[in-house]
Formats: C-alpha cells, sequence, structure tokens
C-alpha cells in the first residue's frame, strides 16, 4: 500500500535543446527507478519548442509520441513539492529552467542558476577552475563575429596556438553535439562554421592523447565523490558512440589508477563541485596523458547521463548507492534534509576490488 504522505515529485524532462532524445531516455531510467511509495511522481514533459505538457501528453512525450507547437509559459502540476529536472543541455542544465524554479520558490534537484550557468558553458567553467589552482585542458575561445572578421588570420593563429589535429567545440552543448576532431586546416574551417551553428562562442582545443576519466560527486552535508571510471571509445567518444552504437566501453572502476592518483582526482571533483556553485550532483570529466601522465580536467557536467547504464548512476552503484538510494538522496537533498553519505571508502573498495 502506498503511504499518504508522498511528496508530490515533479519530473521534468524533453526541452528544446539537441539533447531532448538523451532526456527522455535519463528520465525513463529516473522514472523506473523512483520510489513510488514516497515520491508521488507527476511527468512534466517539455517538447522540442519547449512548451510543458499535462501529465497525460507528458507520458506520450516519454513513450516517444512527437508534439508539435510552439511554446506557451511553463507551468507545474498544482501542489508540486519539489522538482526533478532530468533534462540536459540548453533550456535544461544550463540555469534557465533553474532560475525559474527559484523564482518559484520551489525545491529542486541539482545545481542552482549560478552553478548550472557556470558548467555549461565550457570556456567559462575553465577559467573559474583554473582561478582556483585546477588543471584544465589548454584552449582558445572564439567569438562568432571575431571569426568571421577575418576567417584566414584567425584559423592560422588557431593553428599556431593549438596545433592539429585539435578539438573544436561548441561552448554550451553537451552529448558531443556540435564537437568535431579535426586534422587540416580546411577541417578546422568546417568544424569552426559547424560549430558556430550551435551558439556564439566555440573552444578550439588542442586534440590529447589521453585516457579518459570520470568521477560521480553527490551532494550534501558533505559532497561525496567516487572513484573514477573509464570511458574507452573506439576513437573519440562522439554522439554515436555515446548513444547509438555501443562501441564505447564504460570500466567501472577505471583500472591501473594508483590510490593516490584517486585520492587526488577526488579532491580536484571535490573543489571543482565547491568553485563552480555545484549542489545535488555532478560528473567531473578528466583526461590523463597517456605519455606524460598529466592529469587535466576536460569538462563538469550538472545533470549527466542518468539511464541506468550511464557513467554517473554506475560509479555511485559501485560506492553501494543503488539507482533508488540515489534519487532519495537527491531529492532529500533538495528539500534541505540533512543527507550524510555513509560509504565505503574508495581505498576498501578498491581493495575488495582487487584494483588497490
Ligand atoms: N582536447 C581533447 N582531446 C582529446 N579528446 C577530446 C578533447 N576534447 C574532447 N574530446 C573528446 O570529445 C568528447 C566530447 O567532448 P566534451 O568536451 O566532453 O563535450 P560534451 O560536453 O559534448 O561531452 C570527449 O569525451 C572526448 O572523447
Ligand atoms: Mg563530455
Amino acid at each position: 500500500m502506498r503511504s499518504p504522505q508522498r511528496t508530490r515529485l515533479a519530473l521534468l524532462f524533453g526541452g528544446i535543446s539537441e539533447e531532448h532524445a538523451v532526456s527522455l531516455r535519463s528520465a525513463s531510467a529516473v522514472l523506473r527507478a523512483l520510489d513510488q511509495n514516497r515520491w508521488d511522481v507527476r511527468l512534466v514533459g517539455i517538447t522540442s519548442e519547449g512548451r510543458f505538457l499535462n501529465e497525460e501528453d507528458s507520458a506520450a512525450l516519454l513513450e516517444g509520441r512527437d508534439f508539435k507547437g510552439p511554446g506557451g509559459f511553463p507551468a507545474l502540476p498544482e501542489g508540486t513539492e519539489c522538482v526533478f529536472p532530468v533534462l540536459h543541455g540548453p533550456g535544461g542544465e544550463d540555469g534557465s529552467l533553474q532560475g525559474w524554479l527559484e523564482l518559484c520558490g520551489v525545491p529542486f534537484v541539482g545545481s542552482g542558476t549560478l552553478g548550472s550557468a557556470l558548467a555549461m558553458d565550457k570556456s567559462v567553467a575553465k577559467r573559474v577552475l583554473r582561478d582556483a589552482g585546477i588543471e584544465v585542458v589548454s584552449w582558445t575561445e572564439l567569438r562568432h563575429r571575431d571569426y568571421l572578421a577575418d576567417k584566414e588570420i584567425v584559423l592560422s593563429h588557431l593553428i599556431e596556438d593549438r596545433g592539429l589535429p585539435c578539438f573544436v567545440k561548441p561552448a554550451c552543448q553537451g552529448s558531443s553535439v556540435g564537437i568535431s576532431r579535426v586534422e587540416t586546416e580546411d577541417e578546422l574551417r568546417a568544424g569552426l562554421d559547424h560549430a558556430f551553428t550551435f551558439g556564439e562562442w566555440v573552444l578550439v582545443e588542442p586534440a590529447l592523447n589521453a585516457k579518459e576519466l570520470e568521477i560521480a560527486v553527490l551532494g550534501g552535508a558533505e559532497p561525496f565523490a567516487t572513484v573514477p571510471g573509464e570511458v574507452q571509445p573506439e576513437s573519440w567518444y562522439d554522439f554515436s558512440s555515446k548513444y547509438e552504437n555501443d562501441s564505447a566501453e564504460l570500466v567501472v572502476p577505471a583500472e591501473g589508477i594508483q590510490p593516490q592518483m584517486t585520492v587526488g582526482m577526488q579532491e580536484i571533483a571535490l573543489r571543482a563541485f565547491d568553485v563552480l556553485r555545484l549542489s545535488g550532483m555532478a560528473r567531473i570529466d578528466f583526461f590523463i596523458g597517456k605519455k606524460t601522465g598529466r592529469l587535466v580536467v576536460n569538462e563538469v557536467n550538472t545533470i549527466p547521463g542518468f539511464t541506468s547504464i550511464s557513467m554517473y548512476p554506475k560509479l555511485m552503484e559501485h560506492s553501494g548507492i543503488g539507482f533508488t538510494d540515489l534519487c532519495d538522496r537527491l531529492i532529500k537533498e533538495a528539500l534541505s534534509e540533512k543527507v550524510t553519505h555513509e560509504v565505503e571508502s574508495p581505498s576498501q573498495l578498491q581493495a575488495e576490488n582487487g584494483t588497490a
């Protein structure tokens, strides 16, 4: 029997970003995991055009029905006591939704306006991290109008500064949307033209020959960082290797990482969580140079992929925090309940897994 004291929780998903479909998958997994005895879940689907749907249409959106038509003003179901936004990218993870929720005065899972906005912009986030003494991948940021003003000069400067091959990224996207790995000047030109279709600012970074490691952080009275997991894409972790084929392997925990390195990464992850003003959850992504052993932060995600096979829940699971428990803790933190994370220490876990 369901408890009469259930908290009314609005699960928000979909949204206007390129990651709409990814959000549907994440939200389906969260919906399955949520403890229905504890949470009275109301679905709030947001169409690709920004329309907030009623409960019935929201369920249809989650099932894959396509809704056309312009958005109206956002609205939450009557009596909503807490919101769980499971949206990725602009309009969901970038602080705009969070700002509206803060104005509405309703508690919500995850980071607030400032942290969400800071982490969404890869260039701004790197400045904040670098200022806190955290090493990040070197980069050049470029504004569209400066690029248009003199494409050829800009291209030669970029090649001089960052070399080839390099990565071209829109500043404010996720799931590798708009990102290219380029090897020639012509590819760089095409990569920039493509990246600028997603926004005004773009980053160019040297292509590192590195292992990709990720740490999951869970907020609370004392935020907790997991051991790292490793992503092993065939080439680089592009959209199709993330969502369309199984070519990238996720190894949890990452193998061959010395305990001292793990501790160092956890400290950096927690520091990044603090300096970017994050709460709730975040996935902090690192590179370790295959030849140099140099550790740098690549990026920080405030609403990481949330399907049951995504890295964030997998890392939490590895620390003994199952998906349902994870959702409980996130919601309780949003509701300002004191959440402490009783988890086994990473060294204990590593010893158990024979990886220490
Ligand atoms: N500087 C880089 N060197 C090597 N690989 C990179 C670099 N930047 C990004 N990548 C590859 O591209 C993927 C996506 O880039 P990322 O910055 O994480 O953007 P997103 O927010 O879209 O995930 C990374 O997971 C990695 O595989
Ligand atoms: Mg990434």
